[in-house]
This record gives C-alpha cells, structure tokens and sequence, in this order.
C-alpha cells in the first residue's frame, strides 16, 4: 500500500519535473537538459552554450559588479545590464549641472565613455568538477592559487554544491576598466519606481550601457586612456523578430541564492516567524519614511533611495509567505520527510538524520531570530555605519584611539546629505518598541536600565538624538577627543542594545549553521537514492546558470489571464506628470504622438505600437538582474530585470503555473537608445538581426 503510494507520488513528481520550468543548471552540464530544452523549441547545441574549447555563450555573459549579470553586445566589448544594476555608476557621474539620472546619459563618441572606480566584470573562462580531486586530498588553496597563475586577470574560487556533495572549481577574467556609456532618463530606466516593482503588468525600461576596456593586448588592465576595447571571444546577436507565447526562453546569469532543498522546519521558520516579522517592522519603517517624504519634498528625494531599499525586500517576502501558503510547501514538506523517514528507517547510516536535523533546528531557531530582529530594529538606525565599526571590531578594543581615528575616516558630508535627523529619530523609536514586542526576554537589564532612567523608550530615543555630537560638521568632530566620541550617547545606545556580535553568519533558513549544515550533505545524498526520478539542480550561490522556459502569461485571478506582453501605450495610459513614479519624458509623448518608431514599431492587435516588456517561465532569483534573455537561436531578446511578487517563493518552491521572470524586451531597448537617447550609432555596431 504505501509503496503503491510512494510509485504513484514518485510518478507525479517526474511528470512534473518533465514539464516544469524549474531548474538553474549547471552550464558545464547543460548536455543532461539539452533534449528537454530542444523539446521546447532550443535549436542549439550543449557546445554552444558552455565550451572550453571553443567561443561560445559562456565567453558573452558577465557577473556586473558584485551581484548582477550582463551580456556583451558587440565586438568591441558593449554591454548590457539593468538601469537598477548601473544606478551606483550613473549616479556617481552625476551633478546638479550634469544630471544623468534625470536626464540620462548618451556618450556621443568614445572619449565620452565615462571610467567606474571599482566596477568590476568577471567572464567564465572554465569551471571544472573537483570533487574526486578534493577527496583525493587536493588541497582548494592550491588549486586556487595555480588556476589564478593561469593567465592575466585570472581570479578562481571552489564553490560547493549540493552542500558540499560536489565541488567546482570556477575560473574567471576579471576586467576592471568598465565604462558608462549610456543610461536613460530614470523616467524610463526606473518607470513605475516602487509603485510597479515585482508587480505585472510592467513597463520599466530598466537597462544601462556600458563598455569593457583592455589593455592593447585585449588582457584585463587597470584603468589608462591607453586601454582600448576589449575584444570578446563571443557577443550575442539580436534578434527584433519579437516574442509570442509559448515561445522557447533561456536566460544565462549569475543567480544569487536559493534554498530547494530545506526541511520543512526552516520553510515554517521563515513563513511563520521570520518573515512576518521582517515584514511587520518593515512596515513601521516605510510608513514613518513615508509620512515624513509627503510631509517635505526635501525628504522625499533624500529618502528615495532607503525606501526603495526597504520596500523591495518587504514586497518580496509578501510575495513569499503567500506563495508558500498557497502551494501549501509546509504540508508538501512534512509529508516528504515522513515517507523519506519510513524509506530511511532500516538504512543505519540515513535513519537518525531527519532528527538530527529538526534537533538542530530546535536550537537553532531562537538565537538566529534574534540575530534577524536586531538587524530588522536596533541596526536600522540610519546612524549605525558611522559608529558600527568602531563598537563591533575587534582593533576597537585595542583602545580608545580608533574611536575617534574612525569618525576622521568617515565622509559625514555625504552621508548627511541624505539624511534626516527627525526621521531617524523616529525610525529608532519604532525600533526599540518592534524589539520589545517580539523579543521574549526583552531588553538586557543594562539597556533597560538606561530606558528606564530617562523615562521610557520614547524619552531614551529623545535624549540620544538630543545630545549626540555625531552629528555635528566632519571639522567639529575631529576636534573631540577619543572619550568624548565613546560616551557620545549613539555609542552607548549601540553598545546597550547591539554589543555582542553574532556568533556565526547565519543563512536566513538556518541551513549553513554548521551544526545543521553538516546534515545536509548526507540529506542531499540519501534524497537522490529516495527519489531517483527528481531532476536535481544545486541551489543558487552566485555561479553562473542556465534557465530555460517560454514566453508565458499566467492567471492572475480567478478568470483573470495576464497577458505576456506590454507594450508604449501602457506606458501611455499609466503616464501623469503629478506621479512621480508615472512622468515620463516628454520626448516619448511626442514620439508616441507622431508614431515614429521606426524599425522598432509593431503592429499589436491592429494597431501600431512598440513592445515595452515580457513575461516567461524562466526560474530566476537576485543576481539574475541584467541577465540575457534568449531566444532558441541564442539570439538576445531582452534583458531580465525583476519577478512577479507572486513568484518570489521559487526560492524555496518553484510553481510552474504562477512563478514568471520579467524582462524588458529587447525592441524598446533599442528604441530608447536610437529615438529616445539619439544614439542610434551605437546600434550600429550591435548585430541586430
Ligand atoms: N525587484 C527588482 C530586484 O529585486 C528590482 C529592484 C529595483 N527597483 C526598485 N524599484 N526598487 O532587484
Ligand atoms: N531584481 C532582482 C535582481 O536584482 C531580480 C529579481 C528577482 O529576485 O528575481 O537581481
């Protein structure tokens, strides 16, 4: 009988796993998918996508900084990202005189490509299986110290997967002179603004250009008018045939994290104790920024940015919790761990595992909450990075000198610039009240004390901000002494309430503390005996993957089918110069007005109009920003910048019919650099298709 079951339940999870979406594959192996794919409409080959033989798709994409992907575009090294990925560089170069945020940017010639302080790129140049070499005694370091000897630019890292079943050893070039060279208005790179983030339909123009710079060689070298462009072994062509639904998607990128494979007790973790939570004090903090920004327009643009910061999260763990209830992950969990458990009753080395595991969780469970509520209140005080360092670090308490060395470290000026006293003064009251509502022993009896000494948390939050000096201008400051800046009262308030540090970093499903990580390993090995037919993928942890999928609408609600396609005249109907988020340039109401789109119009429906962006199936997480979208020839068709809210669980459960990836398409892209930004010379050099 439960056998019967087990067949009939282990039938339905290889059907589902024939017809899912659901994977970030390991190029490298991308041969075991690559029937499935070409069932779907890939016309390639496994070669084409990871070779170290040959150019191939691999050498075109790039991790973008520290967490976002991009795709070379040209031969002479163009690049692609998301606005939201370039923003930091966009922003650096601009002045009140020279706003490229407002207005955009457009490099009219070459010498006009603006240099990136500390932006970096990194390409693939191999990865390779490890693990018998490790077990055999190879030592990581080393092998990581020869593959950097490699070549020039070389950086390599090992990255396990599978909890450490398997490791990779990841070598990559890295280039550090990458150049701005166009961005557009944020009134179309950031469109519907927080308004519309993670929320369909969508029409956010959300890219950036830039270019990889080399030394005459074509090897990575630090920045000098000299470097010329780089010269990649591989750039994606184009493709303006556009997208229907069902069409074949692929999206190569760099995604960040994701957590398949937790046990129920980490899903119940995050569902019903973390994420609320987070999303409970995150709530107070926006409604207080809010309130403040309608209150004061010197607030609302100070604060633009944080409360973006805050919101995308907070959105997406919505997203989360809902998700998961409604796909009912906690139940689908337990009940797969028990029939797991009968499997491994009579196997000595599995039978005690699940135990193991939901003992270390029991244990770990209320330190690491902790940890998440203090980062969710006492660490959110805008003020904590200007004495953090100084409080938490180990050299601190080599003597009160570093106190005031720190704060002559510090670039106050800039920080002040985007900041309001009176908001974080009401942001650190909320969060000493969200500490005290959900942590069970309260304060410690030090900071109580303090509390209760000026009379309440209210009254303590008062007289901090009324008679901190940190504040004062950089030169006063730098006047003080190093006992002054220790007994400031904003130390004492981090001391108080934040003066240990974690003792581990913990993942925020408890999975890598180490006294349940090393659990995962053998789980992951007994759960490919138990259920052989489940197509296996190791989670996401920043190495490069390969999504596949279509262009797909979903039902929204009952009766209610999204369609996958927006296009200019929804940007039309939702622009209004009264909103923010919803100004758009005047130049595209012209170009609407007079309908000249040239190449890049469409006829949608029977009327002329160009597509804006698109919906697939694809399984992305963060990191995948910038991403290439392709097409079954491996030709670029947009650029992936966002999920639906709805579809944030598929970091810990994918749903095929609801989880939906967003590009923009790569038509309106196109459109805004040649009509928009009037650099049609730049598509020149494009191979658009
Ligand atoms: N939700 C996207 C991501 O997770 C875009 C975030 C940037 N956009 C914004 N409106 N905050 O990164
Ligand atoms: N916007 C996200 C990023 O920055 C991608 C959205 C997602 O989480 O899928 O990577």
């Amino acid at each position: 009988m439960k056998k019967g079951i087990l067949t009939v339940l282990t039938a339905v999870f290889a059907s589902l796993a024939a017809v899912a979406d659901e994977g970030m594959w390991l190029p490298s192996l991308i041969g075991e998918r690559i029937k499935d794919m070409r069932s779907k409409g890939f016309r390639l080959t496994a070669e084409d996508i990871y070779s170290v033989n040959k150019a191939s798709m691999k050498d075109a994409v790039v991790l973008f900084g520290r967490g976002c992907t991009g795709e070379i575009v040209s031969a002479e090294g163009l690049l692609l990202t998301n606005h939201h990925c370039g923003y930091g560089a966009i922003q650096s170069h601009s002045t009140l005189d020279h706003d490229y945020l407002t207005y955009g940017f457009w490099a009219r010639s070459r010498d006009e490509e603006l240099p990136n302080e500390r932006l970096t790129v990194r390409i693939l140049v191999r990865m390779e299986d490890v693990t018998d070499r490790i077990a055999a005694g190879a030592d990581k370091l080393k092998l990581i110290q020869a593959a950097r000897a490699e070549g020039p630019g070389y950086d390599a890292s090992v990255e396990e997967m599978y909890y450490g079943n398997q490791s990779f050893l990841f070598v990559y070039q890295e280039f550090s002179d990458v150049r701005l060279v166009g961005a557009p208005p944020s009134s179309i790179g950031k469109f519907g603004g927080d308004t519309d983030n993670w929320i369909w339909p969508r029409h956010t123009g959300d890219f950036s250009v830039f270019r990889i710079y080399a030394g005459r060689d074509n090897n990575p070298a630090a920045y000098s008018p000299d470097n010329v462009p780089y010269r990649p072994r591989r750039h994606f062509a184009i493709s303006t045939r556009g997208v229907k639904e069902g069409d074949f998607t692929m999206i190569y990128g760099f995604p960040g994290s994701t957590q398949q494979y937790i046990l129920s007790d980490a899903v119940d973790y995050v569902q019903n104790l973390s994420d609320p939570m987070k999303i409970d004090l995150r709530t107070r903090r926006l409604d207080i920024i809010s309130a403040a920004q309608e209150a004061d327009p010197k607030v609302r643009i100070q604060y633009a940015a944080k409360h973006a910061g805050i919101a995308n999260a907070w959105k997406k763990w919505q997203g989360e919790v809902a998700g998961l209830k409604r796909m009912n992950t906690l139940a689908a969990k337990r009940d797969y761990e028990r029939r797991f458990a009968e499997w491994a009753a009579d196997k000595p080395e599995y039978a005690g595992l699940l135990d193991s595991m939901r003992a270390a969780y029991a244990r770990g469970r209320e330190p690491y909450f902790h940890q998440e509520l203090l980062s969710e209140s006492i660490r959110s005080l805008e003020l904590y990075p200007l004495v953090r360092h100084g409080v938490l670090s180990s050299s601190w308490r080599r003597g009160e000198d570093d106190a005031i060395a720190e704060q002559r470290r510090i670039k106050r000026a800039a920080f002040l610039k985007d900041y309001d006293p009176a908001v974080d003064r009401a942001l650190v009251k909320s969060a000493l009240r969200g500490f005290a509502d959900y942590c069970p022993e309260g304060f410690s009896a030090e900071a109580q004390a303090e509390i209760d000494r000026h009379g309440g948390m209210d009254a303590y939050a008062d007289y901090v901000f009324d008679h901190t000096r940190m504040l004062l201008p950089q030169e006063e400051i730098e006047r003080l002494d190093s006992a002054a800046v220790v007994s400031d009262p904003i130390y004492r308030f981090v001391v108080l309430f934040d003066g240990k540090r974690a003792p581990e970093y913990y993942r925020r499903n408890l999975s890598n503390i180490s006294d349940i990580e090393r659990w995962y390993r053998p789980y992951l090995r007994a759960l490919r005996a138990f259920d052989p037919d489940r197509a296996f993928f190791p989670d996401a942890n920043l190495t490069l993957r390969v999504a596949y999928g279509t262009v797909a609408g979903y039902e929204y609600a009952d009766g209610e089918y999204h369609t996958p396609q927006t296009t200019l005249d929804g940007i039309i109907a939702k622009d209004n110069p009264e909103i923010y988020d919803y100004d758009i340039p005047q130049r595209l109401r012209d170009l609407y007005a007079s309908k000249e789109y040239g190449r890049w119009g469409v006829e949608i429906d029977g009327r002329r109009t160009v597509p804006v962006c698109f919906l697939a199936s694809n399984q992305t997480t963060g990191g995948n920003s910038g991403s290439p979208v392709l097409n079954g020839r491996g030709e670029l068709i947009g650029i992936n910048f966002d999920r639906t809210w709805r579809s944030t669980m598929s970091d810990i459960a994918f749903d095929p019919t609801i989880c939906r990836n967003i590009a923009v398409d790569i038509r309106y892209v196109l459109f805004v650099i040649d009509k928009v930004g009037g650099a049609g010379y730049l598509i020149d050099e494009m191979e658009v298709r």
